[in-house]
C-alpha cells in the first residue's frame, strides 16, 4: 500500500464519518478505518465521489496508508474505547507521528495519554470538536491541544476544514499543551448548558408570566435574534418553538417530555470549577436544572405544594415584560461567559497552558453550538486587555449590564411572585451583586468557623491570623 493519505480517520460513526468527508472535500487524501470495517467500506461506497479516500481494513493497513509524519484522527466513543484504540495503534507508529483525539475526552485523561505517548516520541493532540454532525461535515469549531510541533504539522489542515467566522478567519487555533484543548471544549459545553438554560427560563417566563403562546414566543426570539442576542441557539429556539407536532396539532414543545438529559461535559465543568475554586454558579444551576427536571417522582410528590395565584398581565404589560426579559437574558449571558472564561483562565494558570482567551472567543464565533455575534465583543475585550481580570471589568460589558440591571431585577421579582423558577437568572444576578458588594457576609462565616473549629481569621486592619478564645474570656490571640 502506498503511503499517500495526508490524514487518517478511525471511528466512523456520525462524527468521524463527517469529519473524514470534510477533509476529503477540502482536497486532502483521507485514509478511513473503523473497528467494524463495513462502516469504512460504506463510507467510500457512498461518498467516494466527494474526494480521495483510501479504504483500509486493518490497523496495519491504516497506518501504512498514511504519509509521514502520520496524522491519525481518532473519533471513537470517549473513555475506554479511546485507550483501546491508542493501545492498538501506538506500537505501529514512529516518533514524530501524531494521534489526534477528537472525542469528548476528559482533559485529565488527555493529560495522561499525552504523557504516556510523549515517552514514545508520539504527539498526542487532544482536540475539542464542536458543532455536532453538521459542523463536522461543513466546518466545526476545533480546539486542539498538544505540542506546538504537532500544531505546525496539523494546524493548516484543521484551519482548512474548520468553520470560518464572519471576517473569514478560521475557527481553530492552537489552544495550548496537553489537555488544554479538551479543557476549553469542556468549558464551551458548560457555557452551552448555561446559555440553553437561560433561554429556557426566558421562554418559561414569557409563557407563564406574560401569557404568550409558543408561536408568539418564537416571534419574540426571532426579533431578539436580529439584535445583540444574535446566536445559533436563539435561532434554533425560535424554530423549535414554532414547530407543531404533526400527530396532535399541538405545539411541539408541549408534547415533549420535560426531562432534560445530559452526557456529562456540563457536569465536568462544574466539578473542575469546584476543584479550582472558581464560582460557575450559572453553569451549575443549568446542570442542576436538568437534574431537577429528571426527578419525575420527586416532582410528582411535590406537585400539590402551595404556590402563588398567577395574575395574568395585560397585553401592554406583557410586551413591556418581554423587553425586560431580553435585558435579563442578556445580562445573565454576560455573567455565564464571565464565569466560563474565569474557569479557563484558572485552568490555564493551574496547568501552565498560557491560553489566549481572546483566541478562544474568536474560534467560538463560528461552527460551534454557542456561536454568537456576542463573541466578537468578548474577543475585542481581551484584545484590548489580555490580562482582563473578568469580562465584567470590560468597560463595554460593565455599561451594558449596568443598564440592564433594573429590568433584570424586575424580571426576578415577577418570577418569584408568580412562582416561576428562574435559577439561572437568579444565580447570575447574585454573582453580579456579590462581586459588586463592598462587604460580604463571608466575615460572619469566618467568625462561625473560628468559633466551632478554631479555624482562625484575618483582620481588615492588620496582618496576621487570629483566633478568639470563644469558650474563655473571648480575648483575641495571634495564631
Ligand atoms: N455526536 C456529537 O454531536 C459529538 C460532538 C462532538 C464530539 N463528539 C465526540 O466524538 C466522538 C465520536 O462520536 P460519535 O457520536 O460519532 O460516535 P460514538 O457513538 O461516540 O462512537 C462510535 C464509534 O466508536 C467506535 N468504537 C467504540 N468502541 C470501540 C472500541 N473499543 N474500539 C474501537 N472502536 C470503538 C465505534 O466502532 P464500531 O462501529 O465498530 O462500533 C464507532 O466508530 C465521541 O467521543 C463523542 O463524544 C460527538
Amino acid at each position: 500500500m502506498s503511503s499517500s493519505a495526508q490524514i487518517g480517520v478511525t471511528g466512523l460513526a456520525v462524527m468521524g464519518r463527517n469529519l473524514a468527508r470534510n477533509f476529503a472535500r477540502n482536497g486532502f487524501t483521507v485514509a478511513v478505518h473503523n473497528r467494524t470495517a463495513a462502516k469504512a467500506r460504506a463510507l467510500v461506497d457512498e461518498f467516494g465521489d466527494e474526494g480521495e479516500f483510501v479504504y483500509t481494513e486493518t490497523a496495519k493497513d491504516f497506518v501504512a496508508a498514511l504519509e509521514r509524519p502520520r496524522r491519525l484522527v481518532v473519533m471513537v466513543k470517549a473513555g475506554e474505547p479511546t485507550d483501546a484504540v491508542i493501545k492498538e495503534f501506538a506500537p505501529l507508529l514512529e516518533p514524530g507521528d501524531m494521534i489526534v483525539d477528537g472525542g469528548n475526552a476528559h482533559f485529565a485523561d488527555t493529560r495522561r495519554r499525552e504523557r504516556e505517548l510523549r515517552e514514545l516520541g508520539i504527539h498526542f493532540v487532544g482536540t475539542g470538536v464542536s458543532g455536532g454532525e453538521e459542523g463536522a461535515l461543513n466546518g466545526p469549531s476545533i480546539m486542539p491541544g498538544g505540542s506546538a510541533e504537532s500544531y505546525a504539522a496539523l494546524g493548516p489542515m484543521l484551519e482548512k476544514i474548520s468553520a470560518k467566522a464572519a471576517d473569514g478567519s478560521p475557527c481553530t487555533a492552537h489552544i495550548g499543551p496537553d489537555g488544554a484543548g479538551h479543557f476549553v471544549k469542556m468549558v464551551h459545553n458548560g457555557i452551552e448548558y448555561a446559555d440553553m438554560q437561560l433561554i429556557a427560563e426566558a421562554y418559561q417566563l414569557l409563557r407563564e408570566v406574560a401569557g404568550y403562546s409558543p408561536a408568539e414566543i418564537a416571534d419574540i426570539f426571532r426579533t431578539w435574534n436580529r439584535g445583540r442576542l444574535d446566536s445559533y441557539l436563539i435561532e434554533i429556539t425560535a424554530e423549535v418553538l414554532a414547530h407543531v407536532d404533526a400527530a396532535t396539532g399541538k405545539p411541539f414543545v408541549d408534547v415533549v417530555a420535560d426531562r432534560a438529559e445530559q452526557k456529562g461535559t456540563g457536569r465536568w465543568t462544574v466539578q473542575i470549577a469546584l476543584d479550582l475554586g472558581v464560582p460557575v454558579s450559572g453553569i451549575a444551576e443549568a446542570v442542576f436544572a436538568r437534574s431537577v427536571s429528571g426527578h419525575t417522582e420527586l416532582r410528582a410528590a411535590s406537585r400539590d405544594l402551595a404556590g402563588p395565584v398567577a395574575e395574568p398581565l395585560s397585553k401592554e404589560a406583557a410586551a413591556a415584560f418581554a423587553d425586560r426579559v431580553e435585558q435579563a437574558l442578556y445580562a445573565s449571558k454576560i455573567v455565564s461567559y464571565t464565569q466560563g472564561f474565569h474557569e479557563i483562565a484558572a485552568g490555564s494558570a493551574e496547568y501552565g497552558w498560557d491560553i489566549d482567551l481572546g483566541a478562544v472567543a474568536s474560534i467560538w464565533r463560528g461552527g460551534c453550538i454557542i456561536r454568537a455575534a456576542f463573541l466578537d465583543r468578548i474577543r475585542a475585550a481581551y484584545d484590548a486587555r489580555a490580562d482582563l481580570p473578568s469580562l465584567l471589568a470590560d468597560e463595554g460589558f460593565a455599561r451594558e449590564i449596568g443598564a440592564a440591571q433594573d429590568d433584570w431585577r424586575a424580571v426576578l421579582v415577577a418570577a418569584t411572585q408568580q412562582g416561576v423558577p428562574a435559577p439561572g437568572f437568579a444565580a447570575a444576578l447574585a454573582y453580579y451583586d456579590a462581586l459588586r458588594a463592598e462587604r460580604l457576609p463571608a466575615a460572619l462565616t469566618q467568625g462561625q468557623r473560628d468559633y466551632f473549629g478554631a479555624h482562625t481569621y484575618r483582620r481588615t486592619d492588620r496582618e496576621g491570623s487570629f483566633h478568639t478564645l470563644w469558650g474563655g474570656d473571648r480575648s483575641e490571640v495571634e495564631a
